[in-house]
């Protein structure tokens, strides 16, 4: 297939109605020039506990059907692969379920519809440096990376994976005070580090976008791994941005030392290995994991002041807090 020759229409979603799949898919359903039909591959649950939110992107007017089935089961996904005969697939899928990723390439890979595929991945660069191929919550996403250089030819399937960075809406809202965070309602912030370390985000509105903008620019996007960002903000940079929208005054500020937030890590690990990813993630953004020479924003066609910026984010965050 020419890359210049191929324009995506016909898409099938796996993960809409989750954390970022929703803002992807609201993204994709506001897409003006409209695509030709989304289908949203969901569970049985997710298509009953969700089924208002589904409701009302089948009447945005973009055709918009729903494929309920297992996304472990190879019959539905062969399945879903066949009906309405979806040219393109994009998966935002979560953690708990980025192994069976390989099947659904795999699968892609023979359907012959589907010309290409986003993994999920939305978020940190997972080959930044020489010590990403050890950082533990890259392991499935690398592996994934893996056999598509190993086993998928372009000719077969294209791919795209779309790298984000963290989500500022996320980040702002730390689990511990360890991880860093900021809390308006009691003026208190917690910075990794001096707060001078440059950080490259996402806002997850923004994350939709890039990922439009990537199907709007196939020849650019086919075979990649996009960075973009949204603005690249120091966390003391965030901090003054709270602290003008608040009112001005000076927020309660704790400083946690890399070290801190290292030895956190590795208790983690050890202790609740569920919640370790978090540290891990934190750890390589305070240390510049997601700073680039160059992103790729303007490569597909998103240009500076088209994402959202610093002080709408931080508004933003006020608001839903
Ligand atoms: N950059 C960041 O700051 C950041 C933050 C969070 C996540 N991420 C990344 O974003 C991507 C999506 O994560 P998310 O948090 O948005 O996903 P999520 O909300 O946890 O899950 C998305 C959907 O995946 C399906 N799913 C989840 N777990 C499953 C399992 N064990 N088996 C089968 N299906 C499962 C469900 O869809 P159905 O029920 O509809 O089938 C679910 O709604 C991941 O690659 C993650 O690493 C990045």
């Amino acid at each position: 297939m020419s890359s210049t020759s191929f324009t995506p229409a016909r898409l099938l979603i796996f993960g809409a109605t989750g954390a970022i799949g929703k803002f992807i898919t609201e993204e994709i359903l506001a897409a003006r020039p409209a695509f030709r039909h989304v289908t949203i591959f969901t569970s049985a649950n997710t298509a009953t506990s969700k089924k208002e939110l589904l409701a009302r992107w089948k009447a945005v007017g973009m055709p918009v059907s729903v494929f309920v089935g297992d996304v472990n089961s190879e019959e539905d996904v062969k399945r879903a692969y066949q009906t309405e005969a979806p040219d393109t697939v994009i998966s935002a899928l979560g953690r708990g379920a980025l192994t069976i990723q390989t099947k659904l390439v795999e699968l892609a890979a023979q359907a012959e519809s589907v010309k290409w595929l986003f993994p999920s991945e939305y978020g940190t660069d997972i080959e930044h440096n020489a010590k990403s191929p050890n950082e533990k919550p890259h392991q499935h996403k690398l592996a994934l990376r893996k056999y598509i250089r190993e086993n998928i030819h372009p000719e077969q399937l294209h791919i795209t994976y779309l790298v984000t960075g963290p989500y500022f809406d996320m980040w702002v809202h730390a689990a511990s005070p360890l991880l860093g965070g900021f809390d308006p309602s009691t003026k208190t912030a917690s910075l990794i580090g001096d707060g001078n370390g440059k950080v490259g985000f996402c806002t997850m509105p923004d994350v939709g976008k890039f990922l439009v903008a990537a199907l709007r620019h196939p020849a650019e996007s086919f075979d990649k791994a996009l960075k973009v960002q949204s603005f690249v903000v120091t966390p003391n940079q965030v901090l003054d941005e709270y602290e003008k929208q608040t009112g001005g005054d000076k927020w309660s500020i704790t400083y946690v030392p890399l070290a801190d937030l290292k030895a956190a890590e590795a208790k983690a690990w050890q202790e609740t290995p569920g919640s370790a990813t978090g540290f891990t993630l934190r750890r390589i953004w305070a240390e510049g994991g997601t700073l680039y020479d160059k992103n790729d924003n303007e490569l597909i066609g998103v240009g500076p002041g088209e994402t959202e910026d610093l002080s709408y984010a931080v508004a933003k965050a006020l608001k839903q807090h």
